[in-house]
């Protein structure tokens, strides 16, 4: 392509990047403006997600994650929960990273307990059993892959290694003889065994750590002064098939107009007081499949927010249950699409 003469108004660019943060990347420059759209028809379109937004009228105990996005080895689950888990449970398929967007809980693994909180994040390996006890009001995101997932190693300056804790040993004895159910979900499918001891207790864990968790409170974001940069890794796969960015506030140009061309983005506002753009609800989430032009708001708010970016090559959809919190969203900001009318916010 020749290099055309370009009128006096200040031109815009597009970066076109191949796998993700890391690849090549091509800087198109045009004249107009491109992430706003005045419509669109048909089911390929970026998202607002309100997963605190009751996804079942009436809770029942026995209920386990909800998915709201999913492609074939990749899931986006909700687990809304006010009562503890009458049953263990145990993904044999997925490693699963589970953010609480709010409330509390005492998880009990097989590699001992953590006591969750707003903020944090919890990396379980599959096939780890685990159940969850003093439950009030928890409200958790889950991102569950066939791929393995790590925590970033040497990202120190990012999250420092003291910040990332590893389930303690049990202060309560197991639970007494009876019957214990422990649900295996494999795909799709569940199984459930029956123990008459309890399957879950444990006595000590030593060894490479299968459950870790950080707080998303806890990460500094990167910044090079001056310029736009990507954000900081925190979650790695090594088929690079899903990752983990923190996306908070921080001291950086605004990211350019873009389009990823290999993965679906999610971001998830995870705190204030500042906003992100539109996103000012706690667990507000957008989801820009791959390949669609966006711009994406400012992420140098000095009031600071916290927030996380899901990166993914699995081509996801919504389900049934994700169309039910799902509005189109406008690429600019992340509004909801004026074209959904008055409801927009
Ligand atoms: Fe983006």
């Amino acid at each position: 392509m020749t290099e055309a003469r370009l009128p006096d108004t200040e031109p815009t660019t597009d970066l076109f990047t191949r796998n993700g943060f890391e690849g090549p990347a091509s800087l198109l420059v045009r004249q107009q403006y491109t992430p706003t759209y005045r419509k669109v028809s048909g089911s390929y379109a970026p998202r607002r997600l309100e997963p605190w937004n009751s996804l079942t009228e009436a809770p029942d105990p026995r209920d386990l994650p909800v998915t709201i996005l999913r492609g074939p080895r990749v899931r986006i689950e909700v687990w809304n929960r006010d009562h503890d888990t009458p049953f263990a449970v145990r993904d044999v398929h997925h490693d699963q990273l589970i953010y609480v967007l709010d409330g509390h809980a005492r998880l009990e693994t097989d590699f001992g307990v953590l006591d969750l909180d707003p903020l944090d994040a919890v990396l379980l390996s599959r096939s780890v059993s685990f159940r969850l006890t003093r439950v009030r009001s928890l409200q958790t995101l889950i991102v569950a892959t066939e791929s393995t997932l790590h925590l970033k190693p040497s990202n120190a300056a990012v999250l420092d290694p003291s910040a990332i804790d590893t389930p303690r040993p049990y202060d309560e004895p197991a639970r007494p003889d009876g019957e214990h159910e422990l649900i295996v979900r494999h795909g799709d499918e569940t199984t459930s065994y029956f123990y008459e001891q309890d399957p879950v207790h444990v006595l000590q864990a030593v060894g490479a750590p299968a459950v870790q968790r950080f707080s998303m409170g806890a990460v500094r974001p990167l910044t090079v002064p001056g310029a736009s940069s990507p954000p900081a890794s925190l979650v790695v796969d090594p088929t690079t098939e899903t990752m983990i960015y923190y996306l908070g506030a921080r001291d950086t140009g605004r990211p350019p107009v873009h389009h990823n061309a290999d993965y679906d983005e999610i971001g998830i506002y995870a705190k204030g007081p500042g906003p992100l753009g539109a996103l000012t609800v706690p667990g507000s989430a957008v989801w820009v499949p791959k390949g669609l032009i966006h711009h994406g708001p400012d992420e140098d708010v000095p009031e600071g927010y916290i927030a996380w970016l899901i990166e993914t090559r699995a081509h996801l959809e919504l389900t049934e249950a994700g169309q039910r919190i799902a509005r189109l969203a406008e690429t600019t900001a992340f509004h909801v699409h004026p074209s959904e009318g008055a409801q927009q916010s």
